[in-house]
C-alpha cells in the first residue's frame, strides 16, 4: 500500500525548514525587543471554545473545523485559529491580575481549517500571533500593526499595503447592523443561502461573502464608518495619528470586516501588491476584540492582536526573489585514509561539535576521493585530512577549500584557526 500525505498539508524538507528556523528565529527576536512573551496553548481545545470565540456564524466555524470526538466522549477541535486558546489561556490564569497590563503575549503553532486547498490556503498551516490583553489605549493598535510590518520588512518584503477600518463599538455596530438589514432585506432572496441566514444572525458576514461579491447592493451597502458615534470616530484617529507619527502608510476601507465575529473598533489587513501571488493577497489579518475575554468567561477586558502564517510569508519571498541568509555549509568535513583514521574520527568529530563547529565525515566506507566530493557538495570551508602519519603526530592536514592552501595543524588547534579564519 502506498501513503500520501493528506491534502492541503506539507512535509517541509530540509532545504526549507532552514528557512522556516530563520523567519522563526526573526520573530522570537522581534517579539521581544517589543515586549511580548511567548505563550503556547494546546493544539486543540473544547469545540464549544471555537464555536463562542470565532463564532457560529463565521464559515470557520461552520464549515472548517476539524472537530472529533475523544475516547470519553468529549467534542474537541484542532485550534483553526489561535485567539481563542490565548483568551481561554488568559482567563484560565488570571491574567488579569498579573502586575503588567496590557498582557502581551505572542504564538507560533500549526493552525487546521478544512479548506479548499490552494496555494496559500492549507488545511495545516503555521501562524505567528500576537494578543495585547488588558488596554484599550489606542497607541496599543499602532504597536501591534507596527510590530507586523516592521516583521515583513525586516525581511526585506516590498509592495506591501496596510489596509485599516473601524467596525466601530457596540453601539456603532448595532446601528450599522439595522442600516444592513434595512438595506439587504427586501431582496435577499436573490443572495445566496449562507447570506439569507446571515442577515438576521450577522449581517456584517454578507459583506464578506465570495459567493455575492459582484452583487450590486454589495456596492451600494451603508458603510460602517458613516455609522461610527464620537468615540468610535475618536478612537480611529488616534490609531490613525501614531500610524502617521510611526511613518506607517495605511490605506482606510471600509468594506474590510475580516472573516472572525470577534472584531470591533480596528480592524487590518496587510496585503502585497502584484504578480505571482495568484488569488490570495492577504498576508496578515488582525484587530481589536474588547468583548472577548468576556464572552469567553472572563472579566470585561479589551484585546487587540494580528495572526499571519509563515507559508504565505515564504511565498511572498519566493515571489519577490528574496534569498533568506541562511545556515549553508559545513564549517569542516574529515577526510579519513585507512583504518586507524577512520576509527579515529568519531573522536574528532565529537571533539569539534563539542567545541562549537560544523563538522561531518563520511559513514559509508567511501574512498578518499568519494569524500573530497561530498566536502565539496556540502559545502565545507575547510577539510581536516586524517591519514597516517597525521595521527603519528595528532594533527591533521587542514586544507582550505577557497584557495586550496594546506597545511599541518595539531588537533587542538583545529577550533582556533577555523574561528580565526571566519
Ligand atoms: P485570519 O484572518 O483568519 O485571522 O488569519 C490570519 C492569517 O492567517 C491570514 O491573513 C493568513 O496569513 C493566514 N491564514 C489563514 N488561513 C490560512 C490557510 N488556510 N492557509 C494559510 N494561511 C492561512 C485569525 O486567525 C485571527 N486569529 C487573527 C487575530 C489575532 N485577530 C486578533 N488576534
Amino acid at each position: 500500500m502506498k501513503y500520501k500525505i493528506p491534502r492541503g498539508t506539507q512535509d517541509i524538507l530540509p532545504s526549507e525548514s532552514k528557512k522556516w528556523q530563520y523567519i522563526e528565529q526573526k520573530a522570537h527576536d522581534l517579539c521581544r525587543r517589543y515586549n511580548y512573551k511567548e505563550i503556547r496553548t494546546p493544539v486543540f481545545e473544547q469545540t464549544e471554545l471555537f464555536a463562542r470565540g470565532v463564532g457560529d456564524t463565521t464559515d470557520i466555524v461552520q464549515k472548517e473545523m476539524y472537530t472529533f470526538e475523544d475516547r470519553g466522549g468529549r467534542s474537541l477541535t484542532l485550534r483553526p485559529e489561535g485567539t481563542a486558546s490565548t483568551v481561554r489561556a488568559f482567563v484560565e490564569n488570571k491574567m488579569h491580575g498579573w502586575a503588567d497590563q496590557p498582557v502581551k503575549l505572542y504564538y507560533i503553532g500549526p493552525m487546521f481549517r478544512y479548506e479548499r486547498p490552494q496555494s496559500g490556503r492549507m488545511r495545516q498551516f503555521v501562524q505567528l500571533g500576537v494578543e495585547a490583553m488588558g488596554s484599550d489605549d489606542p497607541a496599543v493598535d499602532a504597536e501591534v500593526i507596527g510590530l507586523a510590518m516592521d516583521f515583513y520588512q525586516e525581511l526585506g518584503l516590498n509592495n506591501l499595503k496596510l489596509v485599516i477600518n473601524s467596525l466601530g463599538d457596540v453601539e456603532s455596530r448595532n446601528n450599522h447592523r439595522n442600516a444592513l438589514i434595512d438595506h439587504f432585506k427586501p431582496r435577499i432572496s436573490e443572495f445566496c443561502g449562507d447570506c439569507q441566514t446571515r442577515l438576521e444572525k450577522n449581517p456584517l458576514r454578507i459583506l464578506d461573502c465570495k459567493v455575492d461579491k459582484d452583487h450590486e447592493l454589495m456596492k451600494t451597502a451603508p458603510s460602517i464608518l458613516d455609522y461610527l458615534n464620537n468615540e468610535s470616530k475618536e478612537y480611529f484617529n488616534q490609531v490613525k495619528k501614531y500610524l502617521t507619527d510611526m511613518n506607517i502608510a495605511y490605506e482606510v476601507d471600509s468594506r474590510l470586516v475580516r472573516g472572525l465575529d470577534y472584531y470591533n473598533n480596528t480592524a487590518f489587513e496587510i496585503m502585497i501588491d502584484g504578480e505571482g501571488f495568484g488569488a490570495i493577497t492577504t498576508l496578515t489579518g488582525g484587530g481589536r476584540y474588547n468583548g472577548l475575554v468576556e464572552e469567553i468567561g472572563g472579566p470585561a477586558t479589551p484585546g487587540i492582536g494580528f495572526a499571519l502564517s509563515l507559508e504565505r510569508l515564504l511565498m511572498a519571498l519566493e515571489t519577490q526573489g528574496i534569498e533568506l541568509p541562511v545556515d549553508q555549509g559545513l564549517d569542516a568535513y574529515i577526510v579519513t585514509m585507512g583504518e586507524a583514521a577512520k576509527n579515529a574520527a568519531p573522536k574528532l568529530l565529537h571533539q569539534l561539535r563539542k567545541e562549537g563547529l560544523k563538522v561531518d565525515a563520511d559513514y559509508m566506507k567511501k574512498k578518499v576521493k568519494g569524500q573530497m566530493k561530498a566536502a565539496d557538495r556540502q559545502q565545507a570551508d575547510y577539510v581536516l585530512i586524517l591519514g597516517e602519519d597525521e595521527l603519528a603526530e595528532s594533527s591533521v592536514m587542514m586544507k582550505t577549500m577557497k584557495t586550496g592552501e594546506q597545511e599541518l595543524v595539531p588537533l587542538n588547534e583545529i577550533k582556533d584557526k577555523i574561528f580565526i579564519a571566519d
